[in-house]
């Protein structure tokens, strides 16, 4: 008999108030206000740690959204990923009371340099002992161009070309510029590092100029796992050259297998196996101990779910909540003076049948409320039938969406071994069942052991200022 597929089970996060749930920071007990405390953190580790998931995953952004309203009030009222602190600083705290679980990251290619964050990223595999993976984004709010000193945003395809030459940076200096031997650690001979095995990557192009070395030496996955979300075709063909584990998600069933094997077909087109990209999709669980138990709860979150905070989130730029619910879409752009044809929102529908939509937009294919039983048998369900082959689940009341899942979902899903028990390992190892590096089918490992990396040994000079 062939053994059931396992879920990759993560929480996902955000170091922020309301990252997806909005207005349910306000439930009584939930924790959200407490991001700041590094117990926050520490205490949620620990229940995932021992409650069975494989990780927590990180979102992030580096603007406020502002569209909605002209301006970022409804944000700041509601905490809506304002404030928002860096994702990536709270992982040794978390590290330091696990041995398990990975810690996924975002970071956009968009707006800092290559250079450091290859080095805060080698950093946290060395401290985690290869527990990290990067979810890469080119990131999407005008305001976050405006912090970085940009007119606007840069264009969609544009920012997936600097993306791609961001990452030709990084593994150049996290596969090639040291040797995986190169670490002596010489006592007798005073040697730390072997000089001949540690190299400039003198990257040259034309978004960046990188000298090296990589100042870290190798840690033990070199190259975080790779994550992406992405839908758009040059996203898509982004996933297929560097992805290794991709977050898909559609409406139906169907909507998912056509996104994960187009992502399959892009990978096979870079020379990678169709079996190289792991698929999550972001999942919402309500579980109680009966049904009833259940409904009460997802009733409650829809009854606090905040309207304004799902349409600031989306940068709706017409304030569907200050018109008259009879009248049409159009209607209310047309009496805001909007152009309805620049709205990406169903025209013809009146503004209650959208907002009713905004508010049920989450209960969608991958939602599920009700016992252990029923919670594990749609979660098999999505895991065989549609072939997902995990979930970021979404939190609608921290600690209690872990905990429960944890407590009464982990249980049933181990019975019936879907769960990843074992010993602890890297992040690649507990994902792919295989070594903590990259398999050599990559194209970051091109550069492994110095190879396509022409270099000289001498210093390098850039022959003109940038
Ligand atoms: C589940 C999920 C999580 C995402 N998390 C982030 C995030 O934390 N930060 C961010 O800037 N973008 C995030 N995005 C947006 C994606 O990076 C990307 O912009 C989006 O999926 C559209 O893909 P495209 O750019 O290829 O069109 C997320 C998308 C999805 C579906």
């Amino acid at each position: 008999m062939t053994e059931p597929k396992k879920l990759i089970l993560n929480l996902f996060e955000m170091n922020t108030v309301s990252h997806i749930t909005h207005g349910l920071w306000t439930l009584p007990g939930n924790n959200r206000h407490r991001y700041g405390e590094l117990s926050y953190w520490t205490e949620l580790a620990g229940i995932l740690e021992d409650g069975g998931f494989d990780g927590v995953f990180l979102a992030d952004v580096v603007g406020a959204y502002d569209t909605f309203r002209d301006g970022p009030e409804t944000a700041v009222a509601e905490g809506l990923q304002i404030p928002s602190n860096d994702p990536m600083l709270v992982v040794p705290a978390m590290a330091a009371v696990t041995r398990r679980i990975g810690f996924g990251m975002t970071f956009s290619t968009s707006y800092e340099p290559p250079f450091s964050f290859a080095r805060r990223m080698s950093t946290l595999d060395q401290l985690t002992g290869g527990r990290v993976g990067w979810n890469i984004v080119t990131s999407y709010l005008p305001n976050a161009a405006r912090n970085f000193g940009l007119a606007d945003e840069i264009p969609h395809d544009r920012r997936y070309e600097i993306a791609d030459e961001f990452l030709d940076v990084v593994y150049k200096l996290w596969e090639g510029s040291w040797d995986d031997d190169a670490v002596r650690v010489d006592r007798a001979g005073g040697v730390y590092a072997d000089p001949a095995k540690v190299r400039y990557i003198h990257h040259v192009g034309e978004s960046f100029r990188v000298a090296g070395p990589h100042l870290c030496a190798p840690t033990p996955q070199r190259t975080p796992v790779l994550f992406q979300a992405t839908g758009s075709p040059a996203g898509t063909a982004f996933a297929g050259r560097h992805a290794e584990v991709v977050f898909t998600g559609g409406r139906t069933a169907d909507d998912f297998r056509r996104n994960a094997a187009t992502m399959r077909n892009a990978a096979v087109a870079n020379g990678r196996d169709a079996d190289d990209i792991r698929f999550l999709v972001q999942a919402g669980v309500v579980v109680g101990r009966t049904e009833a138990e259940a409904a009460a709860k997802w009733r409650l979150y829809q009854e606090r779910t905040s309207l304004a905070g799902i349409l600031a989130h989306a940068s709706v730029p017409l304030d569907l909540l200050a018109h008259p619910g009879g009248i049409t879409v159009r209607e209310a752009a047309r009496r805001d003076g909007l152009d309805p044809d620049l709205l990406a929102l169903p025209l013809d529908r009146t503004v209650a049948e959208t907002l009713a939509d905004f508010r049920r937009g989450r209960e969608e294919r991958y939602f599920v409320a009700g016992t252990p039983e029923v919670v594990a048998d749609e979660i098999c369900r999505w895991l065989d039938e549609d072939g997902i082959d995990g979930i970021n689940l979404r939190q609608y009341h921290s600690f209690d969406t872990a905990r429960d899942f944890a407590e009464l979902v982990v249980p049933e899903l181990r019975r019936r071994g879907r769960i990843r028990d074992g010993e602890p390992a890297t992040l690649r190892e507990r994902l792919f069942g295989r070594g903590p590096a990259l398999p050599e089918t990559h194209v970051a490992r091109r550069y492994h052991g110095g190879a396509n990396l022409d270099v000289p040994r001498t210093p390098l000079r850039f022959s003109q200022p940038a």
